[in-house]
């Protein structure tokens, strides 16, 4: 891990203590209207699983699943924000942050028969108002995978019902919530929802068949090309779209063989989610990757997956070096002697700007983007009450001027969110990864603020300063 202090200037460098950390003088960060904020998810924080009338969802049966998460962590009290989210959002707001990313828990909000759950309506409800009462911009995720577990019972993402019950909850809850949402995302990352849930089983609902995977995924894009009308007939004022997660690949060496399974990890990671978005088509090397997985799809599914966005987001964490399997697939080679974080994931700042780039010229409707996750897990230590979280603050400063980069490079992004606010259930790892910019004690609920959550604070408030 590269934390010494020999700064140079591209945006691998590893990081200086002796740096500012704030962008340099030219950089589009300086701008007032590029919003930084933080982002959270429902399941991840907010514990109070069984209260005011939520019901299961997929991630409560597989968390109490035996040999499905580290240690048997469940986010059964997570960061019991469900009690906590008005000292939560004081810490937000003390921080400067300008913008909050969080989602909604569905099973919280519509019983079985699809009607509405007033208990747990009405806690988002105070949330995005005191939220947007505090000046705090507010991007809402109706889906971070929490899928109701009597839809799971019927299916899941295999039974094409399930689109239609994403719509009527999308319609509920931008009846119920406009105004206060500046801008809905319909689903966060449908990849790690179709291929980790359906395709790999790592992730709820802990299926493994590619097979599944495909036809999920033709069923979340549904859902999300169904719910986009929906979102604005009910609520015209706010924007609308959908994070997808990204992933560089690179070829292992400069044989055509590696550079053809780079350019399929891209295909498989990237275009699988962003074509039919975006060109109204599922890549045709997909099916090379994997044959006879093409999904059952009825005419016009295509125009309604692809329905115009007004933003893209994007989450991007890390690269995947890769060679040819020698069929007609890829596998991961990873690399010796690079900077690595405490999932493993190879930091690589670069991957981010690279493909941004690399989007603007493959899709021309590429709508503006905001990044709605960048981050990092440490093995975070509270010493003397402070947390010195070194390699974040260089992750983050890199990441930001790989995201200036792009700018300059003339990708139209505005924003920028941190994952994430605080640490929390981080899905199949459980409490042990620490993704947060303010550390939390589990046994007491204690929060901390991070350094690297006092230097953004700082450098938002450097900024604010600016004439
Ligand atoms: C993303 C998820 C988010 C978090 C980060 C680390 O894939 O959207 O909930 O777990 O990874």
């Amino acid at each position: 891990m590269a934390n010494d202090a020999s700064a140079v200037s591209d945006t691998r460098s590893p990081h200086s203590l002796a740096d500012p950390f704030s962008p340099p003088a030219d950089s589009a960060l300086w701008r007032k209207n590029f919003l930084v904020g933080a982002a959270t998810a429902s399941y991840q924080i907010e514990g109070a699983v069984d209260e005011d009338g939520r019901l299961p969802s997929i991630w409560d049966t597989f968390s109490t699943t035996p040999g499905k998460v580290l240690a048997g962590d469940t986010g059964a009290v997570a960061c019991d924000h469900y009690h906590r989210w008005e000292a939560d959002v004081d810490m937000l707001v003390s921080l400067g942050l300008e913008g909050y990313r969080l989602s909604i828990a569905w099973p919280r909000v519509m019983d079985a028969a699809g009607l509405p759950n007033r208990k747990g309506l009405d806690f988002y409800k105070r949330l995005l108002n005191r939220l947007k009462e505090k000046g705090i911009t507010t991007f809402v995720t109706l889906y971070h995978w929490d899928l109701p577990q009597h839809l799971e019972d019927r299916g899941g993402w295999l039974n094409r019902d399930t689109a239609y019950r994403f719509a009527d909850y999308a319609d509920l809850m931008s009846r119920e919530l406009a105004g206060t949402v500046d801008a809905w995302a319909t689903l966060n990352e449908p990849w790690c929802s179709a291929f980790l849930g359906y395709g790999n089983g790592h992730h709820a609902p802990g299926l493994a068949d590619v097979g599944f995977a495909t036809q999920a995924m033709h069923h979340l894009l549904l859902a999300h090309g169904l719910a986009m009308p929906v979102l604005r007939t009910n609520d015209p004022a706010s924007q609308k779209g959908i994070v997808a997660n990204i992933g560089r690949g690179t070829p292992n060496s400069d044989s055509t063989a590696d550079r053809r399974a780079a350019h399929l990890f891209e295909v498989q990671h990237n275009a699988w989610i962003l074509d039919p978005l975006l060109k109204g088509a599922y890549p045709r090397d997909l099916f090379e990757l994997w044959p006879g997985t093409e999904p059952l799809m009825l005419d016009g599914d295509m125009q309604t997956v692809s329905a115009p966005l007004d933003f893209l987001g994007i989450n991007y964490y890390f690269r995947t070096n890769v060679s040819s399997d020698g069929a007609h697939g890829f596998r991961d080679v990873p690399l010796e002697g690079v900077e690595r974080t405490q999932m493993g994931w190879e930091v690589f700042p670069d991957g981010l700007r690279d493909l941004l780039t690399g989007f603007k010229s493959t899709y021309h409707n590429l709508p503006p983007i905001y990044i709605t996750e960048n981050g990092m897990a440490s093995d975070d230590k509270v010493i003397d009450g402070h947390v010195d979280d070194t390699q974040r603050i260089s992750f983050l400063k890199r990441h930001l001027a790989a995201v200036d980069q792009a700018i300059k490079a003339g990708v139209e992004i505005r924003g920028y969110f941190l994952w994430s606010l605080m640490d929390n259930f981080e899905w199949a790892f459980g409490y042990e990864r620490r993704f947060g910019v303010v550390h939390v004690d589990y046994s007491t609920q204690k929060r901390t603020v991070k350094r690297s959550a006092e230097l953004v604070a700082k450098f938002l408030k450097e900024r604010k300063a600016r004439v």
